[in-house]
């Protein structure tokens, strides 16, 4: 039997009698649903989540991250004792990257054709983790642990509900989770070697 010669070049899929593999469309047909439905724009036919309960869940994320803003504020200007300087500094980047969460939530809410819910009334009922004041800096790190702990699970289960069908969300869910992750992770090691009340 002879080799195939190295470097052999596969045969182009255009070519007559080539099988397209599943799940691929020809360029007659990508072309024709693209111009269907164009008001849509990044939502294609071949989209396959459930649209609504992905924006839901967006807009439940976005409420998260924005009670996390304000909670992280309050204790960024709120922190006092020893050990506040350098806590206050995590305090503040939290703030700024919980911020830059719900940017990146809230492009992608309108992205699906959906409409950011920023109602300050409802704000808290929606979110998942608390806005918990903390009565010193001890507590407040304590607090900030526990919501984080809350948003990594609710990401988690975000993840796998949205699965393959909207790999976009997917990412940009994957992207948060590990940050909350490093949150999670920073507060942990600090109440590990906290020193004193
Ligand atoms: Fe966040
Ligand atoms: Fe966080």
């Amino acid at each position: 039997m002879s080799k195939p010669a190295k470097n052999a070049r596969p045969a182009p899929s255009s070519a007559a009698g080539t099988r397209r593999p599943a799940g691929i469309s020809d360029t007659a047909t990508l072309r024709a649903r693209a111009r269907k439905d164009i008001e849509d724009g990044a939502i294609t036919d071949t989209y396959s989540a459930d649209r609504k309960a992905v924006i839901k869940l967006l807009n439940d994320a976005l409420a998260t991250e924005y009670v996390c803003v304000l909670r992280y504020y309050r204790h960024y200007f709120m922190a006092k004792g020893m050990l506040a300087d350098a806590v206050k500094a995590e305090f503040l980047e939290h703030a700024q990257q919980e911020q830059a969460h719900a940017g990146k939530l809230a492009e992608r809410i309108v992205q699906l054709g959906g409409e950011p819910d920023l109602n300050p009334d409802t704000l808290t009922a929606r979110s998942h983790a608390e806005y918990k004041e903390g009565t010193d800096l001890r507590d407040m790190v304590r607090e900030n642990l526990i919501a984080e702990r809350i948003a990594i699970d609710s990401y988690r289960e975000m993840i796998n509900f949205v699965g393959d069908k909207d790999t976009t969300t997917k990412r940009i869910l994957e992207e948060i989770l590990a940050q909350e992750e490093e949150h999670a992770d920073e507060f942990a090691d600090l109440l590990e070697g906290w020193i004193g009340e």
